[in-house]
């Protein structure tokens, strides 16, 4: 099940510095790795307007029918012009603002935890299914890249995989418990509503 966190959140708060678990299905973030990705958060963040945009051009790019989930650039046909749109730098800056919260809370999991969960649920309400949710780090890696130059190696973009890889699944947990939540609240509604018209 999960995001195998909570045993781990429990390590960290008996103390044990030196392996900070943060990681999906069996993947864990040391101490080092989240040392990395602060080191390199500090440069990409001075690019931050930049890279949110770069990330949602290549997304609807190379998957499409991401853009149809935003009502906003559903009909916009040449992406070209997003590059200077308003809403989507608007937009970009909403979710490199939570990444930035990500990376301050790598040190206090079971904060993040609850911050992706609830991500995850609101996006049960924009539609927006998981199942893409891994390309949003695939482009944000490849965005950075070239920012960071010879900063970038194999071990950072293996630390910066593994946090996605955590905070997607824990949307991913959000998305489906509010999914659940929602379809017991319409089978109830149904029950009232068809006792009611037997009544
Ligand atoms: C790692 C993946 C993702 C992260 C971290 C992320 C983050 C965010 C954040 C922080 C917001 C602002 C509103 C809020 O806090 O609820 C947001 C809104 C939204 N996201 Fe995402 N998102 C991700 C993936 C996606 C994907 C793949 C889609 C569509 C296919 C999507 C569609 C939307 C929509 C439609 C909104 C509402 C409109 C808006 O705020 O401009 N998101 N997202």
């Amino acid at each position: 099940m999960g995001c195998a966190i909570s045993g781990l959140a429990e390590k960290a708060d008996l103390g044990e510095k030196s392996t900070h678990d943060a990681g999906g299905r069996g993947e864990h973030l040391r101490q080092d790795q989240i040392d990395m990705i602060k080191e390199s958060w500090k440069v990409i963040r001075d690019d931050i307007a930049k890279v949110g945009i770069i990330v949602f051009v290549r997304l609807f790019e190379t998957h499409p029918e991401c853009k149809d989930v935003f009502f906003l650039f559903r009909d916009v046909k040449d992406l070209e012009r997003l590059r200077t749109s308003r809403e989507l730098r608007a937009h970009g800056l909403r979710v490199m603002s939570f990444i930035e919260k990500s990376v301050a809370r790598l040190d206090q999991l079971d904060r993040l935890e609850l911050l992706a969960m609830e991500l995850g649920k609101s996006h049960y309400h924009y539609n927006a299914p998981p199942k893409y949710y891994s390309y949003v780090g695939a482009e944000f890696i490849s965005a950075v890249q070239p920012i960071l130059k010879d900063r970038w190696t194999a071990e950072l973009e293996e630390a910066w995989k593994t946090m996605f890889q955590y905070v997607t699944c824990l949307m991913k947990q959000g998305y489906e418990e509010e999914d659940k939540q929602n379809q017991v609240a319409v089978s109830t509604k149904e029950r009232v509503e068809k006792t009611n018209t037997a009544l």
